[in-house]
């Protein structure tokens, strides 16, 4: 499945933008601040039903517009090559509305999936140093994208979870209600301990995928590892709800499921974010993602529009060009990439006998400068 036409009406700083795209490579060039970025999060957008950056659905809107408008047409991949379409508009009002082949969605979560992507971005950094909230969305963007039963789970224990915690809180006024106390968390183990599993078997599935996509980048020079760590490695989050009750009740929260589980980096026996260069770092976080694109597409059969922005930033030369041929290599599907430097684009679009096309981002307008 691929991207053929994409339209952006007032969203963040483009006004209007259509782009008829290349099945292939689709470079977007231009200076910092001019749009690259938030051309892939419009993309990301109609995968995922949110923008990959800011929480809030209308700060995305154009400034002083009322509304914004995207829509994607995609072409499938069958023999009758199929076109599906993808629209999402949001209002100041708050009002949102997201249809795929001019259908509105129940439930947005059910779109998930059904166009996969993977995007690499600089703040994917936030893996490495920021805490562990950011290496749990790694893995629900990865999983979701593949397990239905995954997601429904994982949207059913935050939401017991969040009741469970409002509850504790009012407990300073209100006694706990135990018998309620006892139905959340037996919710909370039954969906915690499906969530749990699926992630243990994704990190296990994930890491040979991940060494051997690491080492084909940085010609095998670095050890490394990924260990999934969660709260329910030792016990069932019956027990630990239970034996934690005390502490939960006066610290008002609960301090124990899922909703703390980790990812553990390691570069050479050392934790990555104390010991890792900025360009290790990266290449890390580069191959995670490669290795969630290559999950992906064995489970689902579709190739994921692999969405990379300022993939050269610091990165060398050699492993630039290594993980550009491995991407554009067999088994690969439509990429969107960013850059601020045209002649680094060049030389690349040069080396790679791909089809492609070239855009120009200036002030959010977007326009083809070049193509196979
Ligand atoms: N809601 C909005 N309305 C208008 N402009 C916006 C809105 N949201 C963001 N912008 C503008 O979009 C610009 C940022 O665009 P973007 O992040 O896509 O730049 P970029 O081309 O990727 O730059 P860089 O090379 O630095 O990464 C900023 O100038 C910002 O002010
Ligand atoms: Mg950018």
């Amino acid at each position: 499945m691929y991207l053929k036409y994409l339209t952006l009406s007032n969203f963040k700083n483009i006004e209007q933008a259509d782009l008829d795209c290349s099945p292939v490579l689709n470079c977007f060039v231009g200076n910092n601040g001019e749009g690259k970025t938030n051309l892939l999060d419009g993309i990301y957008y109609l995968s995922m039903c949110r923008s990959k950056f800011v929480s809030s659905d209308s700060i995305n809107i154009r400034n002083s517009e009322d509304y914004f408008l995207l829509k994607g047409k995609y072409v499938r991949m069958n023999e009758s090559l199929d076109e599906d379409c993808a629209s999402c508009g949001v209002k100041r009002s708050g009002r949102k509305s997201f249809k795929y082949n001019s259908k509105e969605y129940r439930k947005l979560s059910d779109h998930i999936g059904v166009v996969p992507l993977v995007f690499i971005t600089p703040s994917d950094n936030a893996m490495i140093t920021d805490g562990s909230e950011e290496r749990r969305k790694f893995l629900n963007t990865l999983i979701s994208q593949t397990d239905k039963v995954y997601l429904d789970s994982l949207l059913r224990y935050n939401n017991v979870l969040m009741n469970r915690n409002k509850h504790l809180k009012n407990s300073r006024n209100i006694p706990v209600d135990l018998s309620l106390m006892e139905t959340m968390n037996h919710h909370l183990n039954h969906y915690g301990s499906i969530v749990y599993e699926k992630r243990r078997e994704m990190v296990e599935t994930l890491l040979p995928l991940f060494r051997q996509i690491y080492s084909a980048i940085a010609n095998n020079k670095e050890e490394i590892d990924i260990a999934y760590r969660s709260d329910l490695d030792q016990n069932d989050l019956t027990t630990l709800l239970d034996r934690n009750f005390e502490r939960d009740r006066i610290l008002q929260y609960t301090s124990t499921g899922i909703h703390r589980d980790d990812l553990l980096l390691e570069i050479d026996g050392r934790s990555l974010k104390n010991s890792g260069s900025q360009g290790q770092q990266k290449t890390f976080i580069i191959a995670m993602k490669i290795a969630q694109f290559s999950i992906i597409k064995n489970n689902t059969g579709l190739s994921p529009i692999l969405l990379l922005d300022d993939i050269f930033d610091k990165l060398d030369v050699e492993r630039v060009e290594r993980l550009i041929s491995f991407v554009t290599g067999n088994g690969f599907g439509q990429i969107f990439l960013t850059d601020s430097n045209k002649n680094r684009l060049d030389r690349l679009l040069q080396k790679n006998s791909t089809d492609y096309k070239l855009f120009s981002v200036e002030a959010g307008n977007v326009k083809l400068i070049q193509s196979s």
